[in-house]
């Protein structure tokens, strides 16, 4: 007997607003923005007021798979076809950590010549999906998250050495919580990270978006056996402050690595919300189904005029999409304000106009 999964349709109103947003969100930015100040007159140089530092820029293309069955063939999805790619990896905090810190790391892909409906009328033809080695965010409700940028702006800020400390005995007590078939809190979950490979680890949306007649998550995993090989290996020690730059570099002066780019669609409102980042979608409800291949062949992956473009010119934002992407959940709604604001104080700062690309040709070599 086959079992017939019935995913669940985007309906406008499986968003729902939470309370207070309008101010929560305003507290946070306005927190994001100091913060991202002090960090540009430290470094004299307006940064990203997250995911500051990056470790590559790669060119590859988005190669989406043929024949994909109707509720997998939706929005970018909808037809076979290889859509052009800029990829940037970087790390989760708003200034330049040493690559040996345990902090989050991201990988942000910009889609160019994404055509149809945009989730805001900006006029772009790029898609951008923002992704972090971590299947939920802990924080996941902008109350929640407000909460936690008060908590962070009470503390000093922390040296790239006590954060060090502070990830190794989240991970202790992270194992033994979980030894004991106990939960992490958020706190222990954020900073528990291992330092391992950034190429070998698994990037997921945290957060839902729309699927054109459905809804998802995405994430990106490791797909040919180059990359899959560094899955776990852990950064070494003595490889100084800029390893991952380091590692991605290496990596493609001789070699090509390809990723799948998975779906995993809601099948239950309740139990897979939308308006709670912090919830793991089960894979027992719904499998990560592959719906693209990321191709990314041998390059220099951090020339300096790549650098400078990718962390100077270029601005990754969840809501440069189709409207069959939209970004959904109060999480995703404050990214609407929170992303222009810090690309704008950046890009001001440094005296760089802002230029979204139409064409990989404007990405240097
Ligand atoms: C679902 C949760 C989230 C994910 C997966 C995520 C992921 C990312 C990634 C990968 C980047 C780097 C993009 C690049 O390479 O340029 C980034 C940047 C950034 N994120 Fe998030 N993020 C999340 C939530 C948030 C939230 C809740 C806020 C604030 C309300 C936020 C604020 C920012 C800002 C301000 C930037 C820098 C934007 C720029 O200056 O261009 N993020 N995020």
């Amino acid at each position: 007997m086959t079992t017939i999964t019935s995913y669940v349709r985007y309906r406008p109103d499986l968003e729902q607003p939470f309370p207070n947003e309008e101010e929560l969100v305003q507290q946070v930015v306005t927190a994001m923005l100091h913060a991202n100040q002090q960090v540009a007159a430290k470094h004299r140089h307006g940064l990203r007021d997250a995911h500051a530092k990056s470790h590559g820029v790669l060119a590859g293309e988005l190669r989406v798979k043929p024949s994909l069955p109707k509720h997998l063939a939706q929005g970018l999805f909808a037809a076979e076809h290889t859509y052009p790619v800029i990829v940037r990896f970087s790390t989760a905090p708003g200034d330049l950590r040493s690559d040996q810190v345990p902090v989050q790391r991201g990988m942000a892909i910009k889609v160019i010549g994404a055509t149809g409906p945009r989730a805001v009328d900006d006029g772009f033809t790029t898609q951008d999906f923002l992704l972090v080695n971590h299947a939920t965010l802990p924080f996941g409700t902008i109350g929640e998250y407000a909460k936690l940028q008060r908590l962070l702006e009470s503390q000093p800020r922390q040296s790239d050495q006590q954060l060090q400390v502070a990830g190794l005995g989240a991970r202790l007590a992270a194992r033994t919580l979980s030894h004991l078939g106990r939960p992490s809190p958020p706190q222990i979950e954020t900073l528990a990270a291992a330092n391992n490979h950034i190429l070998g680890e698994t990037f997921h949306s945290m957060a839902a978006l729309r699927y054109g007649d459905h809804v998802a998550k995405l994430s990106a995993a490791p797909r040919s056996t180059n990359v899959r090989a560094l899955t776990g290996r852990p950064v070494d020690k003595k490889a100084g402050e800029s390893a991952l730059r380091d590692l991605v570099v290496d990596f493609f002066a001789h070699n090509s690595a390809e990723y799948e780019l998975r779906a995993q669609l809601c099948t239950d409102i309740d139990r897979m919300p939308v308006e709670d980042a912090s919830v793991l979608w089960q894979e027992e409800l719904s499998p990560h189904q592959v719906v693209a291949t990321l191709h990314l062949p041998a390059q220099d992956a951090y020339s300096d005029a790549r650098r400078r473009y990718a962390d100077d010119v270029l601005s990754y934002n969840p809501w440069h999409a189709l409207e069959a992407h939209r970004p959904l959940g109060s999480i995703m709604r404050s990214r609407r304000s929170a992303y222009p604001r810090s690309s704008e104080f950046r890009h001001t700062f440094n005296g760089i106009e802002q230029h979204e690309p139409a064409s990989i040709d404007e990405l240097p070599a």
